[in-house]
């Protein structure tokens, strides 16, 4: 069965506030909205755009879920063309391949589309994203090698942004499991993004201040 809604999910118009939510902890590793806003580019008309790309192995599964859920929070958001959103995956196993069948499932069941088709992750991605979101810290480590010198791109794991995370930093791979598995991942991705939505909203914020 399919929803043409996501009416029973976390209301994403809080994405278009100004504020960041009280109490949202911001991943250690990840600098100050201000200060990564210093550094965005700007478009033509001198608006800064922000570039956020996902990171799994295979960029089949959780990557892809992540990025279509981000799609989906994002779409009413004020600032929607201020955003570029990608996936990849750190192997090119998958390279050209639509998200799995049991990921598509799971999310259209909740009215989100995965429009990735899988690619690898590869050095330029640092030059055209300014924020790499690894799933699991396999892949923060492949990124970490991958990562050119004086790159400035900020890299982080998606669950740092999950207020349910209690200590675990992976979104646990569901290839070889069960639907359980699927589902357990959208959960994980939809929430970490609600807080990564906010993040990004206070980036592109600071950066509408400076110019
Ligand atoms: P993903 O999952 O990294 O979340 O896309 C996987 C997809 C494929 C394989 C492993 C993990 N694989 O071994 O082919």
């Amino acid at each position: 069965m399919t929803h043409s809604t996501n009416d029973h999910l976390p209301d994403a118009a809080r994405l278009t506030g100004t504020a960041l939510p009280a109490g949202l902890l911001l991943p250690a590793s990840l600098a100050q909205p201000s200060e990564v806003a210093s550094r965005l580019r700007r478009r033509a008309d001198g608006a800064p755009w922000m570039g956020v790309c996902f990171v799994c192995l295979g960029n089949i599964c959780r990557s892809p879920t992540a990025e279509g859920i981000f799609l989906e929070l994002i779409k009413a958001h004020p600032r929607r063309e201020q955003i570029v959103v990608d996936s990849a995956g750190t192997s090119a196993a998958h390279r050209g391949a639509p998200a799995d069948a049991r990921s598509q499932a799971t999310a259209n069941r909740r009215g989100v589309r995965l429009p990735s088709l899988s690619r690898p992750a590869l050095g330029p991605d640092f030059e055209n994203f300014d924020l790499l979101i690894a799933m699991d810290r396999s892949n923060l480590g492949y990124l970490e090698r991958l990562r050119p010198e004086g790159s400035r791109a900020q890299l982080c794991l998606l669950r740092d942004f999950d207020p349910e995370a209690d200590g675990e930093r992976d979104v646990p791979d569901p290839y070889y499991d069960g639907d359980a598995g699927f589902e357990e991942v959208f959960a994980m991705c939809w929430r970490s993004s609600e807080a990564l939505g906010a993040w990004v909203n206070a980036v592109l914020d600071a950066g509408a201040r400076a110019s």
